[in-house]
């Protein structure tokens, strides 16, 4: 694909740099790890996200769980409360992991570690309860990398555990791709291919003048039914794409629903069966 040239695993982040600024990688990590600390802040993911994740990921006692794309740690400290278990998060991202284990404060209850999950991952001990890819598998640069992801969470997950994602939808169209606005996000196109070839590049900016916000992840397309495959070939059973809810600010749900139409996040589920190592 002439339009579509390989891409780099370091581009999966960045930020709207100005003109002439310089783009030093590590200093753009630094700065996106501040701001994406901040992005979790607006009220799509307060009211939305969150909530709506926390919920199906339900109540939780003494699984072990384990979170994949974790980032600066944002979902991982929250089951880190939900549980006594032992709770990993898993990140390519050097700077992330380090925001992370920062954000212990020296209580080392969480054992973060630095691993592609693109890659075979082999050396993490055990297998977990629930496995929690939050917003890592629309990161995989082709379909092999993705259904390399999909291994690498069933072979972590228990038989008869759990996988709660959470994701960019691929279900919406061209057509809706500047509907948030209003809400401080918007997707743009990078190859003719979206919503016909998998992996094709698109990415969505996300921004709020309040938190001095204005960032860009780059996202993979990827068709529903391939995720859905991909799950299926591994092994796991009763997928199921779930939608966000409106939470908290319910008074306002006139306002939010065109947010939660044809919503650009997505949660999904899927049960690794008993028998099944
Ligand atoms: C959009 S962020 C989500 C971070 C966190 N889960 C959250 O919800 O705040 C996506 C994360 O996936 C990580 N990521 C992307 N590709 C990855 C890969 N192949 N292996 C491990 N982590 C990856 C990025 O470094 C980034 O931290």
């Amino acid at each position: 694909m002439e339009n579509n040239p390989p891409l780099k695993r370091k581009e999966t982040v960045f930020l709207n740099l100005k003109d002439g600024e310089e783009n030093d990688p590590e200093d753009t990590y630094a700065k996106i790890v501040r701001k994406y600390r901040q992005s979790k802040n607006v009220p799509w993911r307060r009211f939305c996200e969150t909530p709506s994740f926390l919920k199906l990921v339900g109540k939780l006692t003494n699984e072990d769980v384990i979170d994949l794309g974790c980032g600066e740690g944002f979902y991982t400290r929250k089951l880190r409360q939900l549980t006594t278990g032992k709770v990993f998060g898993v990140d390519f991202c050097d700077n992330f992991i380090k925001m992370a284990q920062f954000q212990q404060y020296g209580a080392n209850d969480i054992d973060y570690r630095q691993f592609d999950c693109g890659l075979p991952i082999e050396d993490i001990p055990g297998q977990f309860d629930l496995v929690t890819p939050t917003f890592l598998v629309q990161n995989a640069l082709s379909e092999e990398d993705l259904e390399q992801m999909v291994q690498n969470i069933w072979n972590l997950c228990k038989p008869g555990g759990r996988v709660c994602g959470l994701n960019a939808s691929p279900f919406v169209p061209v057509e809706e791709f500047k509907k948030d606005e209003k809400y401080g996000l918007s997707l743009s196109q990078k190859s003719t291919f979206y919503f016909e070839e998998n992996a094709s590049e698109y990415s969505v900016r996300l921004f709020d003048k309040e938190a001095d916000m204005d960032i860009s992840l780059r996202l993979m397309w990827y068709s529903g039914q391939f995720y859905e495959e991909a799950f299926r070939k591994a092994g796991f059973t009763n997928f199921r794409w779930v939608q966000l809810e409106l939470f908290e600010d319910t008074d306002n749900a006139e306002y939010w629903k065109d947010f939660l139409t044809n919503c650009q996040v997505i949660m999904y589920e899927a049960i690794k069966p008993l028998n099944k190592d």
